[in-house]
């Protein structure tokens, strides 16, 4: 019997594999996701032999997750609670699914993940595999077993043999990709304290960056982002130099109280830094080139498409409804964006658009004979009317 476990080479996923040895007497496959983690792959492999997977499957999924799964929350401007670019969020869907495939091809039985009983990572892994192979098992130890802490886990390593280079100190629950990288727990778990210089791991401070501004034009083709600076670059290469440029100008760090799928209040530090260019300047292109109804029923889209994507219902009827309504939205949001970068902020320096619907002469304050002031009162006029009826009703009434 096989069970292909997602592996991430953390402590979690380490003491799991032996774990479903001795209460599933079941062969582990690890799947190694390479989702722009920045870990040794290698080195991941061989830990997941070490500690006793009888075999070791890797993929290398950066195009993917960026092309097909984070790029569509950027065209639909999904953004968590005010705050989230959803990059833990995204990533669930794409790990998840290639999870399953391995599990089919290798004739598996189950599919096993680390995540806690208490969090969203669980319900986004087992939602998808839901969704792709229903007839998969689903073995979520956290939910299972008794142990119940970081020591406790470091315990049990122990006593099996596992090699851990984890101290005994607390430290972060951090998630990291191409997007973003998380951080939770630890001090951070007391909404009242401030984080420590010492947790971002992604950014510099704005005390750190340089003392001037830099700036950096993104250019995007239907709401997809495709060049910097005016070079042409594949989606992992161009996140990957906006990450770059970002973070040492300190943008894209956030701090967040959120409310998880499950119903805790959870808080958070977030670093996204080429993301936060990215969401930032494909706004400017859609404010120039968006209808106004479109662009304000979009933000209710957006709202929805942010839950969708953080409650894990990726491999849904609904999702992709939205995906086609946002495309659709998405034709002519094509042009380029120069955002100038200071110490953490981000201000835009200048938009252009072969689609903009703007017009210097329609909005100038130089009177031009395109638009003529005159019909705006008969626009005010009606507009007002049911306005003036209703001042009169009450006009009248307090006088009784
Ligand atoms: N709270 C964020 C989310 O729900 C981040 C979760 C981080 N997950 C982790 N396994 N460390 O998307
Ligand atoms: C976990 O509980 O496994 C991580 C946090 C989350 O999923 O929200």
């Amino acid at each position: 019997k096989k069970v292909v476990l997602a592996y991430s080479g953390g402590l979690d996923t380490s003491i799991i594999i032996p774990w479903l040895n001795e209460n599933y007497g079941m062969d582990v496959i690890a799947m190694v996701a390479d989702v722009g983690q920045g870990e040794d792959i290698d080195a991941v492999v061989a830990k997941a032999y070490e500690t006793g997977a009888k075999k070791v499957v890797v993929r290398d999924l950066r195009d993917e997750f960026v092309r097909d799964f984070v790029f569509p929350t950027v065209k639909a401007g999904a953004i968590y609670e005010h705050k989230y670019l959803l990059g833990t969020s995204i990533a669930r869907p794409v790990i998840a699914k290639h999870q399953v495939e391995v599990a089919l091809e290798e004739g598996a039985e189950a599919v096993a993940h680390g995540c806690t009983g208490k969090g969203n990572d669980q319900v986004r892994f087992e939602h998808a595999y839901q969704a792709l192979a229903p007839e998969l098992k689903v073995i979520a130890p956290w939910r299972e077993w008794t142990l119940k802490s970081r020591e406790d886990c470091l315990d049990y390593a122990e006593a099996h043999g596992i090699p851990v280079a984890a101290s005994r100190e607390k430290i972060h629950s951090r998630d990291r990709n191409l997007w973003h990288v998380s951080h939770e727990g630890g001090e951070l778990e007391d909404a009242g304290n401030a984080p420590l210089a010492t947790t971002w791991t992604m950014t510099k401070s704005p005390q750190e960056a340089p003392d001037r501004e830099e700036s950096v034009e993104i250019g995007f083709e239907r709401g997809v982002p495709v060049s910097v600076d005016g070079m042409r670059l594949e989606p992992v290469q161009l996140v990957e130099l906006l990450n770059e440029i970002a973070a040492r100008n300190a943008v894209g760090r956030i701090d967040l109280v959120e409310n998880r799928f499950v119903g805790i209040k959870s808080r958070g530090l977030y670093e996204t830094p080429g993301g936060t260019l990215i969401t930032t300047a494909h706004r400017e292109v859609e404010a120039l080139t968006l209808d106004r109804e479109v662009a304000h029923y979009k933000e209710q889209v957006a709202l929805r498409y942010a839950e969708i994507v953080y409650f894990g219902l990726w491999f849904t009827p609904l999702r992709e409804a939205l995906d086609a309504f946002v495309e659709n939205t998405q034709q002519l949001v094509t042009g380029s964006v120069k955002l100038s970068l200071y110490k953490g902020n981000v201000t835009v320096a200048g938009r252009a658009s072969e689609f903009s619907l703007y017009s210097n002469e329609l909005s100038s304050f130089t009177m031009g004979d395109t638009y003529d002031q005159k019909d705006a009162k008969g626009f005010i006029q009606i507009l007002g009317l049911p306005a003036r009826t209703r001042a009169r009703l009450l006009h009248s009434k307090k006088e009784v």
